[in-house]
Order: structure tokens, then C-alpha cells, then sequence
């Protein structure tokens, strides 16, 4: 009788704490950073014509977050724009919190004049990343900025603390208005070639960077642009690649890095040269023609500017660009977020439970250009797909997105991949196409375990690297050739696949990958923010029950 009591005791505390308590959204211990963000259109002269750039809080590029390991971002971003606008954040894992993700499927757009405030936790994670304004091809106006993500004071950096920490945000630019580009877009048109290279928001020498003789600076490098893999060098130095998306890396030296779209990484620039300015050169990648920005290293003894010529990038095609790919390997023994080795996870040592293989393609639907995956072309619903799977309102169905490449023309669909929360899978990405694809995860890091020209085949898996491949958060894929990751699915939510080319993910080539768990637990899953916004079929609804 007493056990009996005790028992239904138990079982009673046991569904106090895990299903009544309210539910902890952050960690009260955590630091917690608050930013209020205006976001505005205003004039910016980037490539030396006036145009109308999208400004947070007056700034083009916006403001950099700085954040430690477990901080609680709180970011009121108030949209000022006579449009619906939406910021998305680049690799920040947002763990059981798809709902802050900002991006179409996850959130509706914040209306003009109107606010929302983003309720972050970067749970473990450190490293290099940006922000950027998700819909409307607004992208192309601006509104993004660098996040950099510190390791907590007692954990170990592999590398001494550098005497300065530079953020180059490098991408492609065009000069017409993004109103134009996207009007480009949804009449079915491709984009013409861009027409500058920017490195944070300017052009030619645009940028200064300071360095004193013998001291050594890290410099992240993001590329935020919309269309082309960028390359960078600095005239004269080496860099010591030392980060990637998160993961310390094995700290090789390099005379020019390719960074492709959405990718980033940190590398050590030592000032060990005569005392004079340089040249830091970066240009696109892979592209005809090959468009070229400097910024200037300059020395704080130095008398005279940069001498000629500015260094060229790598000309061949492919094999250079696989070859440095797989150069960039994970240090075992450096520390991450935590103490603990990363290499005490041996990811390459689990087994596998499902395969998907991902094609990208161009496709030519109801007399427009789409660009597709699996033969399926995204189509956004005015509903995003987080709200109606909460409110089961049926305007997706999981399983709508093939996992595995189909060879017919292709088709429009609000395409989402259904997969089971605590899954491992291998990912492989193929390029049947003639250009780089870059592709990007959200909510999730991944190994890269393999990548090679042509095509992939069961026995592709020999040659795998299962045991320091780096582990980061947008992948390349060179043009007739396939990557592949390892990917465990610890994240429950609704999180976006898409094409880091900006015209391609807004024509179509991205989806939703819905991990699932069935227990519907507070504990693998956030409740839906308080103050969540609600659109479409979803307006009108109660985030919290009355
Ligand atoms: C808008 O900002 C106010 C504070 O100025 C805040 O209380 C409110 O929650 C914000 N709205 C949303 C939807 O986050
Ligand atoms: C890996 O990290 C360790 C310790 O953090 C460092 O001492 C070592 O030099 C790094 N190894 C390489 C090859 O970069």
C-alpha cells in the first residue's frame, strides 16, 4: 500500500516536472545580450552608383553580434521597410527551437512597422557566422553582418589569443535595385552576371585593416554573397586556417583559400613582410568572367602603399577546389565548445540508417525558369510549414520531397522530407550541372565525409573519410561531382535544405527536412514562442491556450 502511494507519488511529480512545469525556453543561468534592431532602406554606394541599400540600425553591412558559447541572444528587430521583412540566421544550431529560425517555412514575415523579438541560445557552439534578411530577395540590398560565437574563458583555444579579430564579409554585388532582381526572377528570367565583388560593403581599397610588424590577426571570412564561390589571398602572407563553421580545424597554411557561398572561416594572418601596405585580393570562383576586390593590409609602421600586381586566384577548374576541400580536416585534439576532445566522438564509427541522395537541377516550369531538387521546385504556402504542422493545418504533407534523385522534368511542390529525430544519415549531394552548388542546413552541423568529380556509386564510400573530416554547416558540391555527410538528427523541428545561390533557393531549390520525434516532449522541442507571429491559415490563432 505505502510502495503503492510512493509510486503514484512519483509518477505524479514525474508529470508535474516534465509535463506542467512551464516550460524553460532559456537557460536562466546563461548571460543573456539584448539588441534592438531598426531595420531601414537608405542610400549606399557600394559599387559607385546611389542605391538603396536595406540598413540595420543606419549600418551597411549590419551590426556584428559577439556572443559567448551558451549566451541568450534577445533581438528586437523592428522592421521599418513599407514591406514584410525576415532575418535568418546562418549556422546558429538553435537547438528544439525551429521556431526563431526566420525563414519562410518556420515564420511569417514581420509586417512594415511592426516588431519581433528573435529569443536565441547559441548552446554550445563557437565560431564564425553571419545573419542575413531572408525573403523578397532583400538579400541583395544588404541586411546582413557577422556573428562570431567566443569560446567560454576556461575553455582552450588551439592558438595564441591574436593581437585583432577582422570580420570580411566578401560577396558579390549587383548594381541594380533588388526590386529588379526579384521582378528578374518571377517573370521566369535568370540573372545576369553580378557586377562587383565587395569586401564588408565596398569596393577597390575600400577597406583598410591595421596591423603592427610581427603580431598575428585573425581574420573571418564570410562569403554573404548571392551567385559565386569567392577566393582569397593576401599578398605576400600565408594564412594559417584555423576555424570553420564551428569546428577547429588542423592548422595548415595557405596562399589562397575558395570560400563558397554561405561558407566561413578564420584564418592567422602573421604581419612578418617588410613594412609596406598589401593587397588583400579576393575574385569569384569558377566564373566567367572573373571579377576581382581589394581590400588593404597595412602595416602601422609603413610608409608606402601596395605595390603591383594583385595576386591572381587559381585558374584550373575543379582539382585544385577538391583538393583543398579535403585538405580542411577536423583537429582531434583541439577543443570545441566543451572541453571534452572532439574526437572523442567517433561519428565515422556510427552506423548509418537511411541514405538520401540529393540532385540539384535547373528546370523549366509553366514557361519559367525554376531550379529544383529531386525534381521537385519548393513552393512557398502563405502559411509557414512550423505553424501548420503545429496547428495541423494541411497545406504540406511529410514524405512530398523523393530521396533520391528522379530524372523527369520537373515539377512545383511545397516539398517537405520527413525524418525520425535521433537518426544518423548520409547525405549525398550530386551535381549532374556545370556549376558549384553550395548547400546549407539549418539547425544542424554535419561531417563531410567524402567529395569527388563524377558520380557517386555504393563503392564512393571506400574512400570516405571517417575519421577527421570537418565538421561545418554549408557544403560545396563542384560542378559534375558529389559531396557527402554524416548527419545525427538531434534537432526536433522544421528545418530549411536549401541552395546558398540566392536566385536558385528563391526559384525553388531548397526544402523542409521535418525531424520528428513522436513523444512531443518539452524536452526535445521548444512550445511555441508567446509571441510568435501568425499568418495565413494560421492568423488568429492562440500561442498559448486560453
Ligand atoms: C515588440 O517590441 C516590444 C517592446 O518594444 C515587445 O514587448 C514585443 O514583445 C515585441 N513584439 C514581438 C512580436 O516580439
Ligand atoms: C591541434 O590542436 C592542438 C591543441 O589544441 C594543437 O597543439 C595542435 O598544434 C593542433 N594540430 C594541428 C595539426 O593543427
Amino acid at each position: 500500500m505505502g510502495s503503492l502511494t510512493f509510486i503514484t507519488s512519483s509518477l505524479l511529480l514525474f508529470f508535474f516536472f516534465f509535463l506542467l512545469s512551464p516550460p524553460t525556453t532559456i537557460r536562466a543561468d546563461d548571460p543573456y545580450r539584448f539588441f534592438t534592431w531598426k531595420v531601414t532602406y537608405g542610400d549606399i554606394w557600394p559599387a559607385g552608383v546611389k542605391q538603396q541599400g536595406i540598413l540595420i540600425n543606419g549600418m551597411f553591412p549590419g551590426p556584428q553580434i559577439d556572443a559567448v558559447t551558451n549566451d541568450n541572444l534577445i533581438i528586437n528587430v523592428f522592421n521599418y521597410l513599407p514591406e514584410p521583412f525576415l532575418i535568418s540566421w546562418n549556422g546558429l544550431y538553435q537547438r528544439r527551437n525551429s521556431w526563431q529560425d526566420g525563414v519562410l517555412g518556420t515564420n511569417c514575415p514581420i509586417p512594415p512597422g511592426k516588431n519581433f523579438t528573435y529569443v536565441l541560445q547559441v548552446k554550445d557552439q563557437i565560431g564564425s557566422y553571419f545573419y542575413f534578411p531572408s525573403v523578397a530577395f532583400h538579400k541583395a540590398a544588404g541586411g546582413f553582418g557577422g556573428i562570431r560565437i567566443f569560446s567560454r574563458p576556461m575553455i582552450p583555444v588551439p592558438f595564441p589569443p591574436p593581437a585583432g579579430d577582422y570580420t570580411l564579409l566578401v560577396g558579390d554585388w549587383y548594381k541594380a535595385h533588388h526590386g529588379s532582381l526579384k521582378w528578374m526572377l518571377d517573370n521566369g528570367q535568370k540573372l545576369p552576371f553580378p557586377d562587383a565583388l565587395l569586401i564588408n560593403g565596398r569596393g577597390w581599397n575600400g577597406n583598410t585593416f591595421t596591423v603592427d610588424q610581427g603580431k598575428t590577426y585573425r581574420f573571418r571570412i564570410s562569403n554573404v554573397g548571392l551567385e559565386n564561390c569567392i577566393n582569397i589571398r593576401f599578398q605576400g602572407h600565408l594564412m594559417k586556417l584555423v576555424e570553420v563553421e564551428g569546428s577547429h580545424t588542423l592548422q595548415n597554411m595557405y596562399s589562397s583559400l575558395d570560400v563558397c557561398l554561405g561558407q566561413s572561416m578564420s584564418v592567422l594572418v602573421t604581419a612578418n613582410q617588410p613594412p609596406r601596405d598589401y593587397y588583400i585580393a579576393t575574385s569569384t570562383r569558377f566564373s566567367k568572367p572573373v571579377i576581382t576586390t581589394t581590400s588593404i593590409l597595412h602595416y602601422s609602421n609603413s610608409w608606402s602603399s601596395p605595390v603591383g600586381p594583385v595576386p591572381g586566384g587559381p585558374t584550373d577548374q575543379i582539382g585544385f577546389g577538391i583538393n583543398q576541400a579535403r585538405s580542411i580536416r577536423w583537429n582531434l585534439t583541439a577543443s570545441g565548445p566543451r572541453p571534452n576532445p572532439q574526437g572523442s566522438y567517433h561519428y565515422g564509427m556510427v552506423k548509418t540508417t537511411r541514405t538520401i541522395r540529393l540532385a540539384n537541377s535547373a528546370a523549366w516550369i509553366n514557361g519559367k525558369q525554376r531550379y529544383a531538387v529531386n525534381g521537385v521546385s519548393f513552393y512557398q504556402p502563405d502559411t509557414p510549414l512550423k505553424l501548420a504542422d503545429y496547428y495541423k493545418i494541411p497545406v504540406f504533407q511529410p514524405g512530398s520531397m523523393p530521396d533520391s534523385p528522379s530524372y523527369g522534368s520537373g515539377y512545383m511542390q511545397t516539398s517537405v522530407m520527413a525524418a525520425n529525430f535521433r537518426d544518423y544519415v548520409e547525405i549525398v549531394f550530386e551535381n549532374y550541372e556545370d556549376t558549384v552548388q553550395s548547400w546549407h542546413i539549418d539547425g544542424y552541423s554535419f561531417w563531410v565525409v567524402g567529395m569527388d568529380g563524377g558520380q557517386w556509386t555504393w563503392a564512393s564510400r571506400n574512400n570516405y573519410n571517417l575519421r577527421d573530416a570537418v565538421n561545418r554547416v554549408t557544403l560545396q558540391v563542384f560542378p559534375r561531382s558529389w559531396t557527402a555527410i554524416y548527419m545525427p538528427l538531434d534537432n526536433v523541428g522544421m528545418w530549411n535544405v536549401r541552395s546558398e545561390n540566392w536566385a536558385r533557393q528563391y526559384l525553388g531549390q531548397q526544402f523542409y527536412l521535418r525531424v520528428y520525434s513522436p513523444a512531443n516532449s518539452w524536452r526535445d522541442e521548444n512550445p511555441i514562442p508567446k509571441n510568435a507571429l501568425l499568418c495565413g491559415w494560421a492568423r488568429g490563432r492562440r500561442t498559448r491556450p486560453l
